[in-house]
């Protein structure tokens, strides 16, 4: 069993620290956070993520998995591996911010055991292997690429089950020392060149944000034609060409990677006097997906937003999870606000900061009372078990617009006056 290192337990840090225990591997995990290592070192969950609190418990029971915020400890462990999981921020011209992944391997250059491993998992643009290979510099240490793919509430689901783990290193023997680390999970392994893996991360993310765009463009013609969206979807989709998955119309995209990443992909390319027109319009889309939702509310707030009370059902940028980094939700609260609605929010688990400008109540009931318009923002499945008639009876002006499709057609429409689903 190899000895790992860990270093930024975000997401992919403690996914990445809880995986590779539950492989097997001796893991220490480290951060610049003493609060969140504390947090950790008690097997509690910094995050909302499905099954991590319990593989925290088993894990710490197990002795496999430790975590620390010094780097005396980290140099201690004498790792094998080191996985480099800081975040890579979007700085103001849209290229992947490198700061911490450089400040990151100057520390590991100066501890890591000759012959080790620095693999790197945040989403760095092509050519970021070679500059970590400068900052470590020195010669008996080895750089590899393992992007993730994982989704933010199935992260551990995805880390055991992935489509493929892809694994870009400059030779051979370095590809195959990682992809080992990996022996027991069956899914299949594909080793490229560093500079392949770091493009192959970024291009499933730009793929997938530019098919959502299309969907989401679709459902909007949809609406105009008469047409039904989930009819569009599974004729789409049932070609196996296209596939099913990952079709579902909304808001808009966002999160922590999509908008980031397509950016930095445009980014990237412009650097090398290339345009990537579709992927300029995949963003530009999603734009006008978000302004489509607001105009929706618009519509049925009586044609302005100006003084009226605005309930919103959804922060967190999907469901199944408390971030609400690049939401879809959180721009159209911010969209509200700036035409002079008052918005009054609820969320199962995301919270938003306090001085967002509007209030945050403790469930979808409240958050629908003596409102203009109720707007379903996130797709928590809980809000379709909402009674519909009991919400209508507190509302100011019985107005719904349900941009995630999560409440059930034909009760909402029977308990209001005027229901508006996205897509039709
Ligand atoms: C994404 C990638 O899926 C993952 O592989 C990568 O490592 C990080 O970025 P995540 O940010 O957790 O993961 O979210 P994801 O589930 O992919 O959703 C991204 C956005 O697309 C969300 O705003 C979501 O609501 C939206 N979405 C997703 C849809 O609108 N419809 C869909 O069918 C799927």
């Amino acid at each position: 069993m190899a000895k790992i290192a860990v270093i930024g337990l975000g997401y992919v840090g403690i996914t990445t620290a809880v995986g590779m225990g539950r492989l097997g591997h001796d893991v220490i995990g480290y951060d610049i956070s003493s609060d969140r290592v504390m947090v950790l070192s008690e097997a509690k969950a910094p995050i909302h993520e499905d099954g991590l609190e319990e593989a925290l418990g088993s894990l710490k029971q197990s002795g496999k998995v430790s975590f620390t915020h010094t780097y005396q400890e980290v140099s201690d462990f004498k790792a094998d591996y080191f996985f480099i999981c800081v975040p890579t921020p979007q700085d103001a011209s849209g290229a992947a911010n490198l700061t911490f992944v450089l400040a990151a391997a100057k520390e590991l250059s100066q501890i890591a055991p000759a012959d080790a491993i620095v693999v790197l998992k945040s989403t760095v643009p092509v050519g970021s292997g070679e500059r970590v290979k400068q900052a470590l510099s020195r010669s008996d240490l080895h750089v590899a690429s393992n992007p993730e793919f994982l989704r933010e509430g199935s992260a551990l689901h995805d880390f055991m089950k992935p489509d493929r783990i892809i694994v870009g290193a400059a030779s051979e023997q370095v590809s195959t020392r990682v992809l080992e680390l990996y022996g027991d999970i069956s899914s299949r392994k594909i080793a490229t060149s560093v500079e392949s893996a770091e493009l192959i991360k970024y291009s499933t993310n730009a793929y997938l944000a530019m098919r959502l765009s299309f969907v989401n463009d679709l459902a909007a013609l949809c609406e105009k034609v008469g047409a039904s969206v989930d009819d569009l979807v599974d004729g789409l989709g049932s070609d196996s060409r296209i596939g099913p998955s990952f079709l579902s119309p909304g808001p808009g995209w966002g999160g922590s990677c999509f908008p980031k990443d397509t950016r930095a992909l445009v980014s990237v390319a412009s650097d090398f006097g290339l345009d990537l027109p579709l992927i300029d319009a995949a963003l530009e889309s999603n734009e006008a997906s978000l302004s489509r939702v607001v105009e929706n509310i618009k519509e049925l707030a009586g044609g302005s937003l100006e003084g009226k009370v605005i309930g919103v059902w959804g922060l967190a940028f999907k469901a199944n999870t408390d971030d609400i980094r690049e939401s879809p939700a959180m721009n159209i609260v911010a969209r509200l606000l700036a035409r002079g609605s008052e918005v009054i929010a609820f969320d199962p688990v995301a919270l938003a900061p306090k001085a967002s400008g509007f209030s945050q109540v403790q469930n979808a009931e409240l958050a629908a009372a003596g409102v203009d318009v109720l707007a379903v923002l996130t797709e928590w499945p809980e809000f379709a078990q909402v009674d519909p008639i009991k919400v209508s009876e507190s509302m100011k002006s019985k107005a719904v617009m349900d941009a995630r499709r999560v409440l059930p057609v034909d009760a909402w429409r029977s308990a209001v006056d005027n229901f508006r689903v996205l897509g039709g």
